[in-house]
């Protein structure tokens, strides 16, 4: 659909987590016209749900340099060891910044930051808030900043494409808004810079940590602008997800490494401990290693869970220091002050992304990404524990820096975009069909038969929804769940061909067929840019 209402700005931040607040908010401190637009609440988003915290060398005897060494362990010989230099050194500063702005953190006895531990880190590095609701707090501080400081935002608009100028550079977006009001229906903002922090795409999978609004809308509209894509092959599955009983789908419950960072046990069935041996920093090896050995036991064993022991915490530290999984395991009848709590791996975090350089720039002149859509290179093949809402951080001020440095020039006028802007939508159903094919073939656990199987039953349904689509995609304005269905779609078939031809295991990507790291073949990047057709 054409455009119907546009406004114009000098920065369009899509997106409204931390990456994408702390963006708007150095924008705007830089002079910047600046227009947040989220695709549901300002505090919508992943950021409100993380618990364990923020990871940075904030403690006595802890360095940068220690925070580095972690970082480039868990990330398996693909991180870009000067995009981890700049976030572990740069670091403790974006989050004492962060501070300023408003967030409130744990503090010891003595006033400093209290810091915990999780999976992969040899220190405790973590800050944390509320106990285990640490994103709820940046995200309160975020958003509160953001209507202090007067930033324009649109909530309730879904951006559906770049728009780009003669040149190919940069010149808005257009978006769907769904509200009441001035800005409804189809419009666009144009702008010469547009930052994409849009989150991940859990939703990819049936069971997930991630609530519903993170189905890649940010890599799927920037494979659309052409825009280069890397290691979507690296899903990370968390290893500790409540358990709600097989079948479950959608966003599930997560029980923080912070639990195990605090002393709690890996157990199965018969309440053994299976983490012991297998790597030296037991329950606490990076997440990637907990997760295959709880599936590895889990199918040892028959069983579609193991269990996390913390009932030595008891209930007053279970009070204080985890309220929020002590909430809501008792919401789902699970008390774990008395008993362990039934767990599993379930879709966390995608370590790859919209790739860019060190200040956020993607191959799309004037398109930046940041936070978990973008792949910056710290990541390489499995995300260190916290390291996520720090990156949100540091690579969102660098970009700022980038934005205001290139004297803000008027958006070019945007020329029609070569591929229609209106896509072709998949069928009814095909969310969940998708989410079911997608963990069956591509789950924690891969091969090039699951792989394979994936792959067609995702091309069928891309096939379908060619021929037809829904009745939905006739309206002048198809509903937002189309929307993003197309965009799940077109993320996963581009995920499920960077694992079939990644033949190596390696961090979080898990192939049965090929069970070592091959790092003669393997010691590289998948990079993916489509064309106009095959978007
Ligand atoms: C957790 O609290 O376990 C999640 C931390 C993260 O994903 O970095």
């Amino acid at each position: 659909p054409a455009p119907g209402w546009a406004i114009d700005a000098d920065v369009v931040v899509v997106g409204s987590g931390v990456a994408g607040l702390t963006a708007a908010l150095r924008c705007t401190a830089a002079g910047l016209r600046t227009v947040v637009v989220t695709k549901a609440n300002l505090d919508d988003g992943s950021t409100r749900w993380a618990q364990g915290g923020i990871a940075a060398a904030l403690g006595e005897g802890d360095t940068p340099e220690q925070h580095r060494d972690d970082t480039l362990v868990a990330g398996a010989g693909l991180c870009d060891e000067e995009a981890v230099r700049l976030l572990v050194t740069e670091g403790p500063d974006a989050v004492r910044r962060l501070i300023e702005t408003g967030a409130d953190f744990d503090r010891t006895a003595g006033g400093e930051i209290a810091l915990t531990r999780e999976g992969g880190h040899h220190r405790r590095r973590i800050a944390h808030a509320g106990g285990d609701a640490t994103g709820a707090e940046i995200s309160r501080a975020l958003v509160e900043a953001i209507r202090d400081r007067g930033v324009r935002f649109i909530e309730h608009a879904l951006v559906l494409d770049l728009l780009t100028d003669a040149a190919g550079r940069t010149a808005g977006v257009t978006l769907h808004v769904m509200g009441e009001g001035q800005h409804d229906g189809v419009g666009a903002v144009h702008a010469p810079a547009v930052v994409l922090a849009t989150g991940g795409m859990g939703q990819v999978f049936s069971a997930t940590t991630n609530p519903g609004v993170s189905t890649g809308d940010g890599v799927a509209l920037a494979l659309r602008a052409g825009a280069e894509v890397s290691d979507l092959e690296f899903v990370q599955f968390h290893p500790t997800v409540l358990f709600l009983g097989a079948g479950s789908e959608g966003q599930q419950p997560l029980v923080s490494e912070a639990v195990r960072g605090e002393g709690a046990h890996l157990v199965d069935a018969g309440g053994v401990r299976f983490m012991l041996g297998q790597h030296e920093l037991a329950e606490l090896a990076p997440r990637d290693i907990v997760a295959k050995a709880i599936t590895r036991r889990m199918r040892e064993q028959g069983a579609d869970h193991m269990y996390l022991d913390a009932r030595h915490f008891g209930a007053a530290m279970w009070a204080e220091r985890f309220p929020t999984i002590l909430a809501a395991c008792r919401a789902h009848g699970i008390d774990p002050v008395t008993e362990p709590i039934p767990v599993a791996p379930a879709a966390h975090y995608a370590s790859g992304g919209v790739r860019t350089d060190l200040s956020g720039r993607t191959t799309v002149p004037g398109l930046y990404a940041c936070g978990e859509v973008a792949c910056t290179g710290v990541h390489g093949a499995n995300r260190l524990a916290s390291n996520s809402l720090l990156e949100g951080l540091v690579f969102a001020e660098r970009i700022a820096e980038d934005i205001a440095a290139r004297a803000p020039r008027a958006a070019g006028a945007p020329v029609p975009h070569p591929a229609p802007v209106t896509l072709p939508l998949p069928v009814a159903g095909a969310r969940i069909r998708i989410q079911r094919v997608m963990t069956a073939g591509a789950g924690v656990l891969r091969s090039a038969q699951s792989l394979r199987e994936a792959a067609e039953a995702l091309d069928a349904l891309h096939e379908d929804a060619l021929a037809g689509g829904t009745d939905d995609s006739k309206a002048a304005a198809p509903g937002v769940e189309a929307w993003e269905t197309t965009n799940l779609l077109c993320v996963a078939r581009v995920l499920v061909a960077a694992a079939r031809r990644r033949e190596e295991t390696r961090g979080c990507h898990w192939r049965e067929d090929h069970p070592e790291r091959d790092d003669a073949a393997w010691r590289r990047h998948l990079v993916v840019r489509l064309t106009p057709e095959r978007a």
